[in-house]
């Protein structure tokens, strides 16, 4: 992963512990309403893929305990990780393309309830996401994917040849002739693995996901909704489908591109297609970049703006992020696709203890604030949602007192101990275990390998009942915590 030159060295905080009493006077374990329901506290674990679903996309037993794992530590809500809408191969990618998922999903709804005894929200994260490729052999990539175009021919001087001649010839150039005659496009096929975007509109899926899309999302928060989930996530944050319709790099020329109005426009319809299936009394919200943090990238005006415009459509909840995006990702090994999150922009996304001036805790405060700010002053009051780096109770209060946000999220803190927010409740905040922003983490999701932490993944290892991993050397959630005393 990606990290600042300056390598200047951050050790998470405990802060202040509060007791008990104090704990229960606070803004963080306050009530919060969010669209037609309330959580108990502003406490929420935001999405997190854990890579625990089936290779086609179904609820496991480790799906189950992943979330049951996290419903014991109580928190006011729990997003359930990035769940792929379209009835397509995805991998181990949790999935609600279809009625076939449903079963799977409302075990997982039960749990959470039966675990959490009642007292958790739990909403699901709905995603789309458009088509990427591993990083192609060089010469697999000239004999066999490369669309020989008239381009090709042109510029090797001989429009009479045929597609295996002109593969030939092009093998057989160097690496910085061969840049001169690949496309733009076709040179980061070679170097970075082909990858489709929202801009491609000469292909047709491209061209139509404005009049797919609104369906697809309102099809899965149906679903979301029978399966018992309390709410629906729609992501529009970080690489994927919805988040580059707002990124200031589409330039789309049918509506749905270039001025700001015309990217929030699909995100807006898709919102509205789902309100009118769920009903007003169903809470949908968003999750959407506070700042792409990459040159050409929406800023933080633009989501401001988009903020608002989704406060005015009716969305019950905002969630915040930054950066994530493929733009700046660092070039995949050969055989491998190209990830997100390993450039500057997944830095700002998941800022780990190795860091800049600025630090990896609260980066995203005071984008979050301006938002809010924005949103406050158009006139709405609907919830937001700051994540980034938050790992105590000092953190969490005064992003609430401060007006930065009316809910804490906090991602890793959560895996590194799911019983955080709970243990402060008790006052027993002495007893958390503190993420320390490794990315250990982040370093197996990458590899799409099961997500654990290190902080506890080697302990009581050989105890009854534990789950683990493939190799049989992680568990696979955190040790159970009780209260004692
Ligand atoms: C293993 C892992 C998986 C993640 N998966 C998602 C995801 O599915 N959807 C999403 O919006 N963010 C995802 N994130 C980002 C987190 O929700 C969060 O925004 C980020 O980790 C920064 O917050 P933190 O500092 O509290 O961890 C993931 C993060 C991690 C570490
Ligand atoms: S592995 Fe654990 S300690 Fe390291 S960043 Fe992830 S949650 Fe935090």
């Amino acid at each position: 992963m990606w990290k600042p030159e300056q390598r200047i060295r951050y050790r998470s905080a405990a802060g202040h512990v509060p007791g008990r009493a104090e704990a229960a006077a606070s803004r963080l374990f306050s009530p919060v309403a969010v669209g037609p329901i309330s959580l108990r506290q502003r406490s929420w674990v935001p999405a997190m893929v854990p890579w625990r679903a089936t290779e086609d996309g179904f609820v496991t037993d480790d799906v189950l305990a992943w979330y049951g794992r996290f419903a014991r530590g109580r928190p006011g809500a729990i997003v359930v990780e990035a769940t792929g809408i379209r009835d397509v191969p995805s991998g181990p990618l949790l999935r609600i393309g279809h009625d076939r998922f449903l079963p799977g999903l409302e075990r997982l709804v039960e749990t959470v309830r039966h675990e959490s005894d009642g007292a958790t929200r739990l909403f699901i994260q709905t995603i789309d996401f458009l088509a990427i490729r591993r990083r192609p052999d060089p010469h697999r990539f000239l004999e066999q994917f490369l669309a020989v175009t008239p381009r090709h021919r042109a510029a090797l001087g001989d429009e009479g040849i045929d597609d295996a001649d002109i593969r030939a010839r092009l093998l057989a150039l160097s690496p910085a002739d061969l840049r001169q005659v690949l496309s733009p496009r076709e040179c980061e096929a070679l170097d970075f693995g082909y990858r489709e975007r929202v801009t491609d509109t000469d292909l047709p899926p491209i061209a139509n996901l404005p009049a797919v899309l609104p369906g697809l999302f309102a099809d899965a928060a149906a679903r979301a909704r029978r399966a018992g989930f309390d709410g629906v996530e729609l992501h529009y944050a970080h690489a994927y489908t919805m988040a580059s319709f707002l990124s200031a790099t589409n330039d789309r020329s049918d509506g749905y591109g270039g001025a700001r109005e015309h990217r929030a426009r699909l995100p807006l319809e898709v919102y509205d297609a789902v309100r009118r299936r769920v009903g007003h009394d169903y809470v949908v919200g968003c999750r959407f970049l506070a700042d792409e943090c990459v040159a050409e990238g929406s800023t933080l005006d633009d989501a401001a703006y988009f903020g608002v415009e989704f406060a005015r459509a009716g969305m019950d909840f905002l969630s915040t992020s930054r950066g994530g995006k493929f733009d700046d990702a660092k070039q995949p090994a050969v055989g491998t696709a190209a990830y997100p999150y390993t450039g500057p922009s997944g830095y700002e996304c998941m800022p780990q203890y190795l860091s800049d001036e600025r630090g990896p805790f609260g980066r995203n405060v005071a984008p979050t604030k301006a938002i809010r700010d924005a949103v406050r002053a158009a006139g709405f009051a609907v919830p937001i949602v700051c994540t980034g780096g938050i790992h105590n109770f000092d953190m969490a209060e005064q992003a609430l007192a401060d007006g930065v946000c009316d809910i804490v999220g906090a991602a890793r803190q959560s895996l590194a101990d799911p019983d955080w927010y709970r243990k402060i409740e008790l006052g027993l905040g002495d007893t958390v275990r503190r993420c320390e922003y490794t990315n250990y983490c982040e370093g197996l999701d990458q590899k799409h390998k099961t997500v654990t932490c290190q902080l506890w993944d080697r302990e009581a290892i050989d105890e009854a009942g534990a789950r683990l991993s493939a190799d049989g050397r992680r568990r696979l959630v955190a040790p159970d915590w009780r209260p004692t005393g």
